[in-house]
């Protein structure tokens, strides 16, 4: 590995789960520990780039020479994203966003009846999406967590947010723990990393995607 492959590069990354809150105790989640991220951070700053983490809640510790910005929701996400954007060569969207937000979250807590309730819930913004369809879009890479049909759907994915890199994990093997097994998608075709530990799958992504960055690309 070269250590300085990102040496003068900014890099924005997403990491985490976002919280949608449906009242001021409860809330749409789900379980992203926030370590894939947090170590694709962890190797950019290792590989000489500035970094800024956007960060949904989660319980690590910020990276040393990391810049966090911790938010909750997909929106404040998308908020921080864009402020953090300008001049910036990479973004990496790790954060397992909530694809929907209640409409409105309650202003107090919701009582107890004994009847069903039903919670009227709305899209959220693709922050991936916008990022890389806006102007002077840095390089892109996203991720795709499934529990069926990797290839196909990652591949989907790719295509759809027109992603020059996306990295594929089954949820089984990446959602919360130490470890992942992914697939690194690109235009030349598919490549299979051995399971490892986070860490080291982090170097083996960052190390991907220097080789394809263009010289000199950014805002
Ligand atoms: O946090 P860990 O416990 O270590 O787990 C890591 C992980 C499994 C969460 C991670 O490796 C991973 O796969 N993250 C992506 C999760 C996912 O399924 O994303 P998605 O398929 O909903 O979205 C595809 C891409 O678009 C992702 O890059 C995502 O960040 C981005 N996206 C999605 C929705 C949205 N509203 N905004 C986005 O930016």
């Amino acid at each position: 590995f070269t250590p300085k492959r990102l040496a003068g590069r900014k890099v924005v990354i997403t990491a985490g789960p976002t919280f949608e809150a449906i009242d001021p105790v409860r809330g749409i989640t789900n379980s992203s520990s926030g370590k894939m991220g947090y170590a694709i951070a962890t190797a950019c700053v290792r590989a000489g780039a500035e970094v800024v983490l956007v960060s949904g809640p989660v319980m690590l510790p910020a990276p040393l020479g990391v810049r966090r910005v911790s938010v909750s929701s997909a929106l404040q996400m998308r908020d921080a994203v864009f402020a953090a954007l300008p001049g910036a060569d990479v973004f990496i969207g790790v954060a397992a966003v909530a694809d929907y937000r209640p409409v409105q979250a309650a202003e107090h807590k919701i009582k107890k009846s004994g009847a069903s309730i039903s919670i009227d819930l709305t899209p959220n913004p693709d922050i991936l999406a916008e990022v890389a369809g806006g102007p002077n879009a840095p390089f892109c890479v996203g991720f795709a967590a499934e529990s069926r049909d990797l290839d196909g759907y990652a591949e989907g994915k790719r295509r759809s947010k027109r992603l020059p890199l996306l990295v594929g994990n089954l949820v089984a093997d990446g959602l919360g723990g130490d470890d992942n097994t992914v697939i690194l998608y690109d235009d030349a075709g598919k490549h299979p990393l051995p399971r490892a530990a986070k860490p080291v799958i982090a170097e083996r992504i960052v190390e991907h995607l220097a080789s394809l960055l263009p010289a000199g690309a950014g805002q």
